[in-house]
């Protein structure tokens, strides 16, 4: 690798998961470790990108030649944050665990328990980040994440048509692949083609797929 793909692009990256406050102690996550999106921002900087990174709560330190690093905790946040850097982006890779969905209210103190009676959390839906950015005008290149645990190809596919994407990158979860695993295994489409990138790193896969995104991009605007 090495080759200048990406050279005079600003990719924009979003990567971890999201944390959303039940009270001042609790959240409600995901397993998102990060790495498939910090090597993705990693091997776009290798590609000659100018990289912005947007990264869920992780425990990751800055790749390599990352030129910008915005932590964030919860998917509002997240959104503000790619909002505010995609003016400038000519890129955007979703990779993000985005939480669907968070507390209606978050509580000021700690939740107490009422003697064995359940516990009912009011859930409202978090916006979609890659939707909202495919619904302003003009608006980067963008690339989502797709995980599955079954039909992969079909909702990878209805994903793109509709959040009016690029290309989406899917990926199986379980089995030893995706959250919190070293390997992963993508199946890329786009409108009109598809890719396949066999079980490999994630370090050496998001190689790859920074190599596509690249050549899609040329291809979508010459
Ligand atoms: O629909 P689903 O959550 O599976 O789609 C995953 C893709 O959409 C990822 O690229 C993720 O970053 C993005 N997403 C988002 N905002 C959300 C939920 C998902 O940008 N609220």
């Amino acid at each position: 690798f090495g080759s200048a793909t990406l050279a005079g692009l600003r990719v924009l990256v979003s990567a971890g998961p999201t944390y959303e406050d039940i009270d001042p102690v609790r959240f409600i996550g995901n397993r998102s470790s990060g790495r498939m999106g910090f090597a993705v921002a990693e091997a776009a900087a290798a590609a000659g990108a100018q990289v912005t990174l947007v990264a869920g709560p992780v425990s990751l330190p800055t790749p390599a030649g990352v030129a910008r690093r915005v932590d964030v905790r919860s998917a509002a946040k997240m959104r503000e944050a790619v909002l505010a850097a995609s003016d400038t982006a000519d890129i955007y890779i979703g990779a993000a665990a985005v939480g669907d969905y968070r507390p209606a209210q978050v509580a000021e103190r700690k939740l107490k328990k009422h003697d064995g009676a359940p516990l009912v959390l009011d859930l409202a839906e978090n916006p979609d980040i890659l939707k909202d950015l495919a619904a302003t005008h003009p608006h980067p290149f963008l690339v989502g994440f797709a995980a599955e645990t079954h039909d992969v190809a079909a909702y990878a596919q209805d994903k793109l048509s509709r959040k009016g994407l690029d290309m989406i990158a899917a990926n199986r979860v379980g089995a030893g692949l995706g959250f919190e695993a070293d390997d992963n295994a993508l199946s890329l489409y786009w409108p009109g083609g598809s890719e396949e990138l066999p079980r490999a790193s994630k370090r050496e896969l998001a190689a790859r797929l920074v190599q596509c995104v690249g050549m899609r991009y040329r291809a979508a605007k010459p």
